[in-house]
């Protein structure tokens, strides 16, 4: 952040001073030096300003998010929670937060260690590093109190107030407070691990002027304090819910009709035209086996691990959302 705040500055000085040189030049006696010299300076300011300004939105945006405190909560950590939380974490976080193999990838295996640099792998690690937390109490999270832990997930904010910049592009904040606080206590019981190199966000300044200028796409939408998921049914409504803790609707868009590329990635096609050809027995098999009926292996970009590992049925809910009109 401090390096970010003194580029900050660096680029209003150059405002200011450009914005001298254009008074000027303006004010010069010979006409070309007014013309030239003005309309040159005055362009120059023109840009510092408009990267002064969109650099310090992003950089507001990021380290000073208007915050909903963490709410006082004690997570009890009753066996049905922590048999909730570990099949909503092995669907849901494994692929990002497991420890990383030697290809520099997550292994999709526990521990979660994590240590992912997400913004390298995928290709925007031109706005700095994204890397995945440890989620296992060896890493920071042990000093983390459940109301903290619950205010990452709903809100994407962490323990000093500053947005997650991956997680607040998830649709976590769309879980319920009961599985919120299912994952809370299966994470607490996971076997300690160490934290391997550096955590977190390390947003540079061309990060903070993107992201002040939404060219990663909008911002969350504000998240209410409680959310209660529908009832646990084969039927499409509970079937959203699958596609939200599943992620599906966070990467095929909030409806699971497509969605537009943004400056960090390409665009997704539509899911429902494929899946409203198939039986719900041929949908469930290529969900499992991550290939498509024509024999057709789904591509890396495509994390049908996550889906593989749902119930029966879980993924005939999901079938039965992805097959009625959005
Ligand atoms: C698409 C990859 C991805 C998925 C899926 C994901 N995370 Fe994260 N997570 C990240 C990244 C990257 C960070 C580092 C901070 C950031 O950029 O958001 C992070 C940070 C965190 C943190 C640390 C927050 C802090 O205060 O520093 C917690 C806790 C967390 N994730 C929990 C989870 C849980 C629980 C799930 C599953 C429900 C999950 N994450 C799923 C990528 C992911
Ligand atoms: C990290 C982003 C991401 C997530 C999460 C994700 N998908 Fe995808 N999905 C993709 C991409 C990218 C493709 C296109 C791959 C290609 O180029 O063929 C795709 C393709 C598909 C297709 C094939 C479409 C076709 O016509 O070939 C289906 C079906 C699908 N996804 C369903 C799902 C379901 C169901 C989920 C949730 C369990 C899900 N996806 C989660 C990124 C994602």
């Amino acid at each position: 952040m401090i390096s970010n705040l003194i580029i900050l500055l660096v680029v209003i000085g150059l405002t200011v001073l450009f914005g001298w040189l254009t008074y000027r030049a303006v004010r010069a006696r010979k006409l070309w030096v007014k013309i030239v010299g003005g309309l040159g300076a005055g362009l120059l300011t023109l840009l510092f300003a408009i990267v002064a300004f969109t650099g310090a939105k992003g950089i507001a945006d990021t380290y000073f998010p208007s915050a909903n405190p963490a709410p006082d909560l004690t997570v009890a950590g009753t066996p049905e929670q922590i048999a909730r939380g570990e099949y909503l974490v092995n669907i849901a976080c494994v692929g990002c937060h497991s420890q990383v193999g030697p290809d520099g990838n997550p292994t999709g295996e526990h521990p979660l260690s994590g240590g992912w640099n997400i913004a390298e792998a995928e290709g925007f690690g031109f706005i700095g590093d994204m890397v995945t937390e440890n989620l296992t109490p060896g890493g920071k999270l042990a000093g983390y109190s459940d109301g903290e832990l619950f205010r990452v997930l709903r809100y994407s904010i962490d323990q000093q107030g500053h947005e997650l910049g991956m997680m607040s592009f998830l649709p976590y904040r769309e879980l319920s407070n009961e599985d919120t606080e299912a994952i809370i206590a299966y994470l607490r019981l996971l076997p300690p691990a160490p934290t391997s190199g550096v955590t977190g966000d390390q947003m540079n300044f061309l990060g903070a002027v993107m992201s002040g200028a939404g060219m990663f796409g909008a911002p969350p939408s504000p998240a209410p304090a409680v959310i209660t998921a529908p009832p646990q049914g084969v039927n499409a409504e509970y079937g959203k819910y699958v596609a939200t803790f599943g992620e599906c609707r966070g990467c095929h868009g909030p409806d699971a009709t497509g969605a537009p590329a943004t400056s960090v990635s390409p665009a997704i096609p539509n899911p429902r035209p494929l899946v409203n050809t198939l039986t719900v027995e041929q949908f469930a098999a290529m969900m499992r086996s991550g290939v498509k009926p024509n024999g057709q292996p789904f591509p890396e970009t495509m994390p049908w691990q996550n889906a593989s590992k749902m119930n029966d049925d879980d993924l005939a809910a999901l079938y039965a959302y992805l097959t009625v009109a959005p």
